[in-house]
């Protein structure tokens, strides 16, 4: 058993396992498997030439399921409290929204509350399973 990427030849076989698992299924969430459409997207906070914060996110959008995830948002100490933070996360959330994102997630501990603000919710409602490497 080998495991590589799928190629073009693959997609007979896939189609069957999909269709087997799924009979009444349209066939739009399918085509996504050959192209998924994933985008990142870094927005970046300038004093005249000196970068004050930047934040990167992705949009992920596969079959129904559109969603983004923002990946990073660091601002240099020396500039915080001066809502560049909050700047960059609302311009990464109107693309996300344009995009047709459902859903922005973020993963953090120490800026909960920062998040908070900006009206993000906790997830324990969601059914999310996590890996962690050991
Ligand atoms: C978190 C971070 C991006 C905030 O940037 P910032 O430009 O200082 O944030 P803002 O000025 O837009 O703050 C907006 C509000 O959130 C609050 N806030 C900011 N950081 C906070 C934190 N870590 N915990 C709690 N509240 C916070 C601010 O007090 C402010 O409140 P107010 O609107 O009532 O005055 C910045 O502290 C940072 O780069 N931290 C290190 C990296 C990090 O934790 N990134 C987030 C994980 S992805």
């Amino acid at each position: 058993m080998k495991i590589t990427e799928a190629r073009q030849v693959d997609f007979n076989r896939i189609t069957d396992l999909y269709y087997k698992l799924y009979p009444n299924r349209k066939t739009a969430k399918l085509t996504a498997v050959r192209s998924p459409i994933v985008k990142s997207k870094v927005l970046v906070a300038k004093e005249s030439k000196r970068v004050d914060g930047f934040i990167l996110a992705t949009f992920v959008s596969y079959g129904k399921s559109k969603f983004g995830y923002i990946e990073e948002l660091i601002v240099d100490e020396k500039a915080r409290g001066k809502q560049i933070g909050s700047k960059l996360v609302k311009r990464i959330l109107s693309w996300e929204k344009e995009l047709g994102a459902e859903v922005v997630f973020v993963i953090t501990e120490e800026a909960m509350e920062f998040y908070k603000k900006l009206g993000f919710k906790y997830t324990k409602n969601y059914t999310w399973l996590l890996w962690t490497p050991k």
